[in-house]
């Protein structure tokens, strides 16, 4: 396993849409376990692809650590979100983004399909943070940042009244 660098904001290959994954060959499965690796160094809870430049549908998460009732490792290939729920809003950071948070609206609860590592279907039911974490790490492969979701009212200066 090695450990990939980690592109940041503004690396062109994080506004790319990933392409699908059409083979899990050796490389495929040599490029999972150097993400999980990656993903773990750098204290994540989620990693795409293209954050270490390979513009594809990839994403590994393990959101356990901070919440005991999520399943631990997960590699999904070819992500797709199937149904989804409730809408919640949250602090979030991102590794391509060093020192950022803002707070998103997000979908409480996601069906997510795709491929588990072997290359066999999957369908996840994802609430709280790993609902979050997917959505996140799926706007990945679709070139979305956390910049692109900005809530304004988080950034504006409050409105001063007149004073009186
Ligand atoms: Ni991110």
């Amino acid at each position: 396993m090695a450990l990939l660098k980690i592109k940041t904001y503004p690396a062109k290959v994080l506004k790319r849409i990933a392409s699908p994954v059409k083979d899990i060959d050796g490389d495929t499965q040599k490029l999972f376990d150097d993400m999980i690796e990656t993903m773990y160094a750098a204290e994540g809870i989620g990693l795409a692809a293209p954050q270490v430049a390979v513009s594809k549908r990839i994403v590994v998460l393990d959101t356990s650590a901070r919440d005991k009732a999520a399943p631990s490792l997960m590699v999904i290939v070819n992500p797709e979100i199937v149904y989804s729920e409730g809408d919640i809003l949250s602090t979030e950071g991102c590794l391509s983004l060093p020192e950022f948070t803002t707070t998103v609206e997000r979908r409480a609860i996601v069906f997510v399909r795709g491929l588990d590592r072997e290359g066999r279907q999957i369908e996840i039911e994802a609430a709280r943070l790993l609902a979050r974490a997917l959505q996140h790490e799926i706007d990945h492969l679709n070139g979305i940042l956390l910049l692109d979701k900005v809530n304004m009212e988080d950034t504006m200066p409050p409105i001063k009244k007149a004073a009186n």
